[in-house]
This record gives structure tokens, sequence and C-alpha cells, in this order.
């Protein structure tokens, strides 16, 4: 459509290493971060799948995000709802440009990564196949719960993150399985940073599926 551009997004993409990779992850960083950040993560969750990094819009006193927030754990409901959507148009872009399958895209996102991959899940159904996301929070309440049938998710939480109460990511299982996600949630002995036991998880649930 004339004069409506395309989501664009500073994003690193490294395709997979040797033939047709069923999976890409889309590595979404905490605040801070940028599109590089995770590629090494990935690449230790999942040898053989494409990757793609990308770097927050938001930037909070230089620090890149994925959606504004009004202080720590306070969101910006608007901006998550816009930012969610304008991230989900974006994978059905690189999805034509880098010429991968839409449908076998598995978010992993740590905490505002996180976030903003479990509002994708609550406002665009479809987008994710499965989503990996570490030390995450309700980011939103949509107005109706979607369908998320066959949409696997991962909660890593740590049980003493003084960022993330136990309660808010327990909010947010309760939330995607009543959305009829097949979700698992696990704590981890650990605060708000990620550990050894975090990654061995993550690999694990993704090389069950
Ligand atoms: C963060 O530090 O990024 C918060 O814990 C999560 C968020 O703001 O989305």
């Amino acid at each position: 459509m004339p004069g409506v551009s395309e989501p664009e997004f500073i994003h690193r993409f490294v395709p997979a290493a040797s033939g047709e990779p069923e999976r890409v992850l889309l590595l979404l960083h905490g605040t801070g971060g940028n599109e590089s950040d995770m590629i090494s993560l990935g690449r230790e969750l999942d040898s053989s799948a494409s990757l793609l990094g990308l770097r927050g819009k938001i930037s909070e006193n230089g620090l890149p995000r994925f959606f504004r927030r009004l202080a720590e754990g306070v969101f910006d409901e608007e901006d998550v709802i816009r930012r969610a959507h304008e991230l989900a148009d974006f994978v059905g872009v690189a999805a034509k440009r880098y010429e991968f399958d839409p449908q076998q895209v598995v978010a992993v996102g740590y905490s505002n990564g996180a976030n903003i991959a479990a509002a994708i899940l609550l406002l665009r159904p479809g987008v994710l196949a499965g989503a990996v996301l570490f030390r995450a929070m309700v980011p939103l309440v949509p107005p109706a719960l979607p369908n998320l049938t066959h949409t696997r998710v991962l909660l890593l939480s740590g049980e003493a993150d003084p960022i993330v109460p136990v309660e808010n990511v327990e909010r947010l299982a309760a939330m995607l399985r009543r959305a009829h996600a097949d979700v698992t949630l696990r704590f981890e002995p650990a605060g708000h940073a990620l550990g050894l036991d975090d990654i061995e998880a993550a690999k694990g649930w993704l090389g069950s599926s």
C-alpha cells in the first residue's frame, strides 16, 4: 500500500550452518542489550537453528528496550501493544527476506525480551510456534484471551528474583494455560540473572519438541 512502510528493526540474522533449518530462534534481549547479545546463547540452545537477534527500539537513558515502562515492573500498556504488533509484523518481513518458514519461529527472550514475546503470544497468536521466556512477567492483560492451542511455552523463573515476584509469573502461566498453550513453568534457585540450570532446562525443552 503506498505510504505504508514495512516495519524494520536493527537485527542480525545467522542462517543455520547447513541444510534446511526447521527452526528459527527469535532472540530478544533484556534492557540494555542488543541484536548480538543472545546469538551465542541461541547457538548453544539449538546448534541447527537459524538465529534472528533483534534490537529493541526504545531507548531508556541510552539502554535499548522493546517497550516503554513507567517504572520498574510498571509498563506503558499502549506502547506494549503497539510494539508487540510491530515486532510481530517484522517477523513476517524477515521470513520473506531470509526465506524462512514463519510457522517455525520460536522466541527466546530474557527479561524485557521475554515480556515482549509474552505480549506477542497474547496479542498475535500464530506468530510464534513457541517461546522460551527467561524471567518473564505479565506484560499486559489482553481484552480477550487468544487461542494458543499447539503453542509451547517454557517459563524459566528465579525463585529469588528481586524484579519478578513469583505470583506474577504464576499469573502469566495461568493466563497462557487458560489460552490453551502448553506451558511449563520452572523455578530455578536463582535471582534475575541466568545460570547454567536455565540453559540446560531450555536446551532440554527445545530438544524435546
Ligand atoms: C527489565 O529490567 O527489563 C524488567 O525486568 C522487565 C521489563 O521492564 O520488561
